[in-house]
């Protein structure tokens, strides 16, 4: 089966756990959007990987990867990640393929990234600042400069010139240094020497491999709520995490496409700015922070933690028709007395089941609770059946709100620490 991976919620749900342990029934795994703003974490033994453009699965050494035509590419970034993680053993060489058509991240846009947020003051979104939001602006405006591009220098060199004219003029009304055009082409043109290797047309590959049978699994990066159309905006990324950014960002067909799976906490995270109904700004939430190791894996900014949230989930599961819901971190819930799940939101003395789409009603909305009885330790479980009573309360409460399987219930950040149904 060609399968999609897709974060349910606002990111880092776990998708890179859930990622590796499919990746040993596929034969390619393709990035489809996003850029190094991501962080994927995989747990393999005592070693963890944190993966940011390069798929999760590179780590399983007979598969292919792909960083399809919809990601943004810091090359700086891809470079210093492919290093780490040949320093750590793993094997690279003709298996990763980065589609010619993908935007490349250049200096100015980290800059942008930066400049804009702090003009924003308390309005800020909280991006990575990795650059994504002005590349993904240039890409839409047509100015954007591309992998492909790394492939003929003179191109490359006009193109950077251009841009940095452009850019410059930006800097002269935000009183900045102006960018030096020859610098930045001597840059690229130095990443260009270690990238061509990788550069190909995805698109045709994609195909190719999608006719002969080879099976495909797609790795959304970011979440659902994070979507540029369909998130809490302007709370959000500047891509499409949900399905529709699959087909967009690789050129395969929609009919290649034959299972999706959610990847749900089993409790709530959000990390920069934005409403979050059912976030715990007490104890609890920092209990959950601490216990659940809540700190970005690509910021190490602290996560905002909060009940599970299943009118988000919802909404989610309703945009990409997920078949099944794959939860992690369940055992961060572990001993606490109580836990408790927004299934609405009240809105002006209303209960509602939807997400407002204009913030500030989003931001108005109090979460409605159901509670539920606690549980001792789901930890080194192996079996459905095994689990305490209350835990699968729990979680075929969720299963019935949302009409969906939970097949996978991951209890702990290692490959093997999973329940599969
Ligand atoms: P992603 O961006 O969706 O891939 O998620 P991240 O890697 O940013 O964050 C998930 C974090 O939770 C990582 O540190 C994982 O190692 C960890 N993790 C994943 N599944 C589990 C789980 O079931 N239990 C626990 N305790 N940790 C988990
Ligand atoms: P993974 O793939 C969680 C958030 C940022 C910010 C907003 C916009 O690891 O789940 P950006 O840099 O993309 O312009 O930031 O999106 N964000 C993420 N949050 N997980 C991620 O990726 C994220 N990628 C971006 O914190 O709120
Ligand atoms: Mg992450």
């Amino acid at each position: 089966m060609n399968r999609l991976v897709i974060g349910a919620q606002w990111g880092d749900e776990g998708k890179g756990k859930i990622v590796d342990i499919l990746t040993k029934d596929a034969d390619i795994v393709v990035r489809y959007q996003g850029g190094s703003n991501a962080g994927h974490t995989v747990c393999i033994d005592d070693e963890t990987f944190i993966l940011h453009l390069i798929p999760s699965g590179i780590l399983h050494k007979d598969k292919i990867c792909v960083i399809g035509n919809g990601v943004v590419i810091d090359p700086k970034s891809f470079l210093e990640e492919k290093r780490t993680l040949e320093g750590l053993g793993v094997e690279i060489g003709e298996r990763l393929l980065i589609s010619e058509k993908a935007h490349l991240v250049m200096p100015y846009h980290k800059e942008f990234d930066a400049l804009k947020e702090s003009s924003l003051g308390d309005d800020k979104i909280g991006t990575t600042k990795r650059g994504i939001g002005p590349c993904y602006v240039d890409k839409h405006a047509r100015v954007g400069i591309r992998i492909c591009d790394l492939l003929s220098l003179d191109i490359l060199k006009k193109k950077i010139e251009t841009n940095v004219e452009e850019i410059n003029k930006l800097c002269d009304v935000y009183g900045i240094d102006r960018f030096n055009h020859k610098e930045i082409f001597e840059e690229y043109a130095e990443y260009a020497k270690e990238i061509t290797p990788y550069i190909r047309n995805t698109v045709y590959y994609l195909n190719g491999v999608y006719k002969n049978k080879k099976k495909i699994l797609f790795e959304g990066a970011q979440g659902s709520l994070l979507d540029i159309d369909f998130g809490t905006y302007p709370f959000v990324t500047s891509s499409n995490p949900t399905v529709g950014g699959a087909f967009s960002g690789t050129g395969l067909p929609y009919k290649a496409l034959e299972n999706v799976i959610g990847v749900m906490k089993a409790y709530t995270t959000r990390v920069g700015n934005g409403p979050f109904p059912s976030e715990l700004t007490d104890d609890v939430g920092d209990n959950i922070r601490q216990k659940g190791g809540e700190f970005g894996a690509t910021t190490g900014r602290p996560r905002r933690c909060g009940w599970l949230d299943l009118v988000v989930v919802k909404y989610a599961a309703m945009l990409s028709g997920m078949d099944e819901i794959a939860m992690t971190k369940i055992d961060v819930l572990d001993g606490m007395d109580e836990i408790k799940v927004c299934t609405g939101y009240e809105y002006e003395g209303r209960k509602i089941g939807f997400i407002p789409s204009q913030l500030e009603e989003f931001a108005k909305c109090k979460p409605v609770y159901k509670t539920f009885e606690g549980w001792d330790n789901t930890k080194n479980v192996e079996s459905y059946s095994d689990l305490p009573d209350s835990a699968k309360q729990y979680i075929e409460f969720i299963e019935r709100f949302l009409g969906i399987p939970i097949t996978m219930i991951s209890t702990g950040s290692k490959r093997n620490e999973v329940i599969t149904r």
